[in-house]
């Protein structure tokens, strides 16, 4: 069962919001071009930037299938 809450709280951007936007990509070679292209798609981390920390995590703890 995924994980769901909400990460970016700005742009509503919730766990399961990133982890399905990073299945439709290949793997990344690393979480801050994985994080570029999650942000181009879901708008987050755009707003305050309070959650910029919040959404490497949570693209790394994916990254490593956590
Ligand atoms: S909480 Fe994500 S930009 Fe503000």
């Amino acid at each position: 069962m995924k994980e769901n809450y909400m990460v970016c709280n700005c742009m509503q951007v919730s766990y399961a919001k990133i982890a399905d936007a990073l299945d439709t990509h290949e793997r990344f070679d690393n979480v801050i071009s994985a994080f570029e292209e999650i942000q181009k798609q879901t708008h987050c981390s755009t707003g305050c930037g309070g959650c910029h920390q919040k959404v490497l995590d949570v693209i790394s703890e994916i990254m490593m299938g956590k």
